[in-house]
């Protein structure tokens, strides 16, 4: 595999790392400038550096484009890799709005390449676990699911950065950066969809127009109800994805910044689970790559999605779970939702998000 990575921030060296582990030769990169691109390659390994991020997603030189940019990038940048013919693994939110998405996952349809969406923290052994679980029915059915996503690196009004700029970042900046990995988590470990939700956006310091936190609670099409905060401005919180899920007979809790436990909750004992190839279900024993008690994180979740979208791009079969442009059009529907609801002031329906049907992979 042939791999550009267009943007080479904190993602992209992420990017990089998880695309030598795959296999993949890393040909080249593209930054904000020739210079920094310069600069980047030599840094990441890369064999060369573009001048621009529209010449690398369009060289024959490359199968796959990782899109690691700012937000308002995304949406052109992908359309011209697929356009030319790339597998494309592009960063949330996929676009600036729902729109956007949509356009890039009819374009997904009509390339028929393997699109993905880095919505990684499927990828935690622990997380699998508790999914293998629902699914098996050894919990008993989902009845309510709660939790958040806490970071603190926006709690000064001098903290800055360019997701703050709603024409770099998008309509939606809480929400968008990291509560549409929250809802991707929570439906892909439930099984449940979010139908309905009802929403309050926060926002700290005017001047910065898009939301730093929001509130909402929501309905599944599974009959659960469920709430969740998402915030960037909880001090000393810095990446706390967490959530529950209470079913009929058992209750699981996982908390992203202690990733190798799983809390297990039953009426006569609560017991943490820890990641162990040896006892874990086999999907999540896939995803548990070395032994007990050496730890796992965020790193390593993060190549084993890479990994699975390299694998669904060479076979054409999407492995059980990869996140695609379908799911990252599903996160944007839901962030449309949050923001019309906090607007209008009422419960606001969440679109069915349809399956993808040709172009997820090659045929
Ligand atoms: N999936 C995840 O877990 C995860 C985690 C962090 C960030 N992200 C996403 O990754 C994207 C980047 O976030 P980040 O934290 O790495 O940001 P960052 O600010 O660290 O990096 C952004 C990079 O984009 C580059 N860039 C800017 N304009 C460019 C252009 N025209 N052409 C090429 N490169 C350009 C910058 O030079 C910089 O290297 C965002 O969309 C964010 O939502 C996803």
């Amino acid at each position: 595999m042939r791999v550009a990575i267009a943007g080479t921030g904190f993602i992209g060296a992420v990017h990089a790392r998880s695309a030598r582990l795959a296999g993949g030769r890393l040909v080249g990169v593209a930054a904000s400038s020739p210079e920094r691109g310069l600069l980047a390659a030599a840094a990441l390994g890369a064999e060369r550096s573009f001048d621009t991020a529209e010449e690398l997603v369009e060289s024959p030189d490359v199968d796959v484009v990782h899109i690691c940019t700012p937000n308002h990038l995304h949406l052109p940048l992908a359309q011209a890799a697929l356009a030319a013919g790339k597998h494309v693994i592009c960063e949330k939110p996929l676009a600036v709005d729902d729109r956007g998405a949509e356009e890039l996952v009819e374009a997904a349809v009509s390339a028929g390449k393997m699109t993905a969406v880095p919505f990684v923290y499927r990828y935690y052994p622990t997380v699998q676990e508790a999914r293998e679980r629902i699914r098996s029915g050894a919990t008993g059915p989902v009845r309510l699911i709660h939790g958040g996503y806490l970071q603190d690196w926006l709690l000064r009004p001098s903290d800055d950065n360019w997701r703050v700029d709603e024409q770099l970042g998008g309509a939606s900046r809480a929400f968008a950066d990291i509560g549409s990995h929250w809802c991707d988590l929570v439906e892909h470990v439930s099984g449940h969809r979010i139908t309905r939700l009802c929403a309050r956006t926060f926002l700290s310091v005017p001047e910065r127009v898009t939301e730093d936190a929001v509130s909402f609670q929501f309905e599944t099409d599974g009959g659960a109800i469920g709430n969740a905060l998402v915030s960037q401005i909880s001090a000393g919180r810095k990446n706390r994805l967490s959530f529950e899920i209470d079913c009929s007979e058992v209750a699981l809790s996982f908390d992203q910044e202690e990733p190798e436990t799983l809390w297990i909750g039953e009426r006569e004992r609560a017991t943490l689970l820890k990641r162990d190839p040896g006892t874990l279900s086999a999907p999540a024993a896939r995803l548990a790559t070395i032994p007990a008690g050496h730890p796992q994180g965020y790193n390593d979740s993060f190549a084993a999605f890479v990994a699975d979208a390299y694998a669904a791009a060479v076979t054409g079969e999407a492995p059980d779970g990869l996140p695609t442009f379908q799911d990252g059009l599903r996160a944007a529907r839901i962030t449309a939702a949050v923001l019309s609801s906090a607007r209008t002031d009422s419960w606001v329906d969440v679109p069915d998000t349809a399956p993808l049907t040709a172009g997820t992979v090659d045929a």
